[in-house]
């Protein structure tokens, strides 16, 4: 299976400091941000990696990572013009997955989980975690452990079931992407593209160990750096 991590975005939310490098190079402890979801990858046995960037700052992720030999993987590299949103990105990596299943994984997000795809044969998993403040997030709403309706950031959530940043997809997914329409703020939602898989009875879900957390604002970037340093072993 090949693995995308999609760093796209502005990280605006990090202004000052992703005016002088890009927000998935920032540091989470002891190492940039990018190396986190970069590593879930290689935990899982990925070997060939596609990241997207945003424009900005876009060469410093080819002086970190190079072609990825030091990592014992093979990466290449794609550009999002603009921050068209999370399934934008996703849609420019279709040559590189070349009719092949993905994992895609958001570059902030931090698991301190280890997954096994290799079950994994068509339509779509997601990867779910109880948090405190689902409305900052995908929200899940199950019945009898399946997947009925996702909702992006919704002020009255359902459940407490973070959808989080990390997503198998059939080969199908880009042509879902292709029928997508811009949301409310101008993107391509990933829940859109999760929403058809589960409206076409094709989506799985599975709860995440241990912590997870994203890190693009201030205070989750430090409560990143948190969980990191207290259970490094
Ligand atoms: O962290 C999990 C959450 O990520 C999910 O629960 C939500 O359903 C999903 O929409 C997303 O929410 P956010 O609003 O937190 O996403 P954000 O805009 O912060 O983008 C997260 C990462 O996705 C970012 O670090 C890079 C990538 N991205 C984002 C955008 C908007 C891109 O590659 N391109 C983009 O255009």
């Amino acid at each position: 299976m090949k693995g995308i991590i999609l760093a796209g975005g502005t990280g605006s939310r990090l202004d000052p400091c992703t005016r002088v490098t890009n927000k998935h190079l920032l540091p989470v402890y002891d190492k940039p941000m990018i190396l986190y979801p970069l590593q879930t990858l290689i935990n899982a046995g990925i070997k060939e990696v596609m990241i997207v960037s945003g424009k900005g700052h876009a060469g410093h992720f080819l002086e970190l990572l190079g072609s990825g030999k030091d990592y014992g993987i093979k990466l290449s590299y794609a550009v999002q013009e603009k921050a068209g949103g999370i399934a934008e990105a996703l849609g420019l990596c279709e040559d590189f997955a070349d009719n092949e299943n993905v994992v895609v994984i958001l570059g902030d997000n931090i698991f301190q989980d280890h997954f096994d795809f290799s079950g994994f044969r068509k339509g779509a998993r997601i990867h779910l975690k109880k948090v405190e403040d689902p409305e900052r997030f995908g929200v899940a709403e199950l019945k009898a452990d399946k997947v009925v309706k996702i909702e992006e950031k919704p002020k009255k959530p359902k459940t407490n079931y973070a959808v989080t940043g990390l997503y198998l997809y059939d080969a199908q997914v880009f042509d879902r992407i292709k029928r997508l329409k811009p949301s409310g703020r101008g993107e391509l939602e990933i829940t859109d593209v999760n929403n058809s898989y589960v409206n076409a009875n094709s989506m799985d879900a599975q709860f995440v160990k241990g912590y997870w957390t994203d890190a693009g604002t201030f205070e989750s970037l430090f409560k990143a750096a948190e969980l990191v340093k207290k259970t490094r072993k």
